[in-house]
């Protein structure tokens, strides 16, 4: 045998069930000699607990059991883990179960019991090689969203180092939005998607000058102006990476208003994604509440009177409504705490 094929298979770890220990001695026997982990199991009850409790990645199991049979074990095992590989094994051919019900089972072989047990090998190592595939996807698919989180923190990081005044502002925004999208019953999908444009949504104004960003006072026709690029900047910025392709919407019309008074592109109503609608009552939601060195807070009286008074004009009426709602079910203390600090 291989050297690396035996380390390989060290790492598959065999349940194998049967309620006659001579049948689970032999197959323990045989697979060790191939270089797979074994475990025993003869009663069949205490072999789905076992499966709960470990994890294992494939089960060989007997058919005909007492005081349940196999194919209610896999239906059991399956109500809790629909990833580990089963071949059921049964005495007689005219004994086994239905093709459709292996199939609901999600059962992935089938072996007669015989005095040879080569078949049964080659089953288990058709689940092996599929075991390891799986494996591959899974830690590519790990890695990837883990490079994803690390890009999400440098672009946090550089939004927060350039516009200091407005430190959390951003992040109140993407927490806020996420939570009217929830009110408004978009799904999970949604919900993260907007949660994450929040954080990025005014990531355009790295470009601004630090004269006109971090002025004390008012601006002038000009330098607002300037400001104004911003959503078209940010867009363009976060163009080039796909996993933000979703999001570009939230970036670039975040200022639109709903009556077609906004920028850059003096969209209204319907034709502002409904992200950037909802993204756009939580920006100047938070802009209002916030101090600026240039003014103080509103104070939330204030600032929700306003938000009801722009609504059908800058903001979206139902967003508003569901920002109403989420103030009255929370009640305002903790809505403060939970989205103004
Ligand atoms: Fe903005
Ligand atoms: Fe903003």
């Amino acid at each position: 045998m291989r050297k690396n094929k035996k380390t390989f298979e060290n790492q598959i770890s065999i349940l194998t069930l049967d309620d006659d220990p001579i049948i689970t001695s032999t197959i323990k026997a045989y697979f060790n000699r191939s270089g797979y982990e074994v475990d025993v199991e003869n009663d069949p009850l205490k072999a789905i607990e076992r499966i709960r409790e470990s994890s294992y990645d494939i089960l060989l199991l007997d058919f005909l059991m007492s005081p349940i049979c196999g194919d209610q074990v896999v239906e059991e095992v399956r109500k809790f883990n629909k990833d580990i590989f089963i071949v059921l094994l049964t005495g007689h051919k005219s004994m086994a179960p239905p093709v459709k019900t292996i199939r609901q089972l999600d059962i992935q072989g089938y072996y007669e019991k015989n005095e040879r047990f080569d078949q049964l090998e080659l089953l288990v190592e058709s689940c092996v090689k599929s075991i390891r595939q799986m494996r591959v996807i899974k830690e590519y698919q790990e890695s990837l969203s883990s490079a994803y989180m690390q890009t999400i923190d440098i672009l946090r990081n550089v939004v927060e180092t350039r516009d200091k005044e407005t430190k959390g502002h951003s992040e109140r925004v993407s927490e806020l939005a996420a939570a009217l999208a929830k009110e408004l019953g978009m799904d999970d999908e949604k919900v993260e998607k907007i949660r994450i444009a929040g954080l990025f949504h005014d990531i355009g104004k790295i470009g601004v000058k630090d004269s006109i960003l971090l002025k004390n006072g008012p601006l002038t026709p000009d330098e607002f102006e300037e400001i104004k690029k911003h959503p078209v900047d940010g867009e363009r910025i976060l163009s080039e990476y796909s996993p933000f392709k979703e999001m570009l919407s939230i970036i670039r019309q975040h200022h639109e208003r709903y009556d077609g008074n906004g920028y850059p592109d003096r969209l209204s109503g319907d034709r502002i994604s409904i992200e950037a609608r909802i993204t756009s009552v939580a920006d100047s939601f938070d802009a209002m509440i916030s101090n600026r060195s240039y003014r103080k807070s509103l104070g939330f009286e204030k600032t929700m009177a306003e938000i009801e008074r722009c609504k059908g004009a800058q903001f979206d009426p139902n967003v508003v409504e569901a920002l109403q709602r989420l103030v009255n079910k929370l009640g305002t203390d903790e809505f403060i705490a939970k989205y103004c600090s």
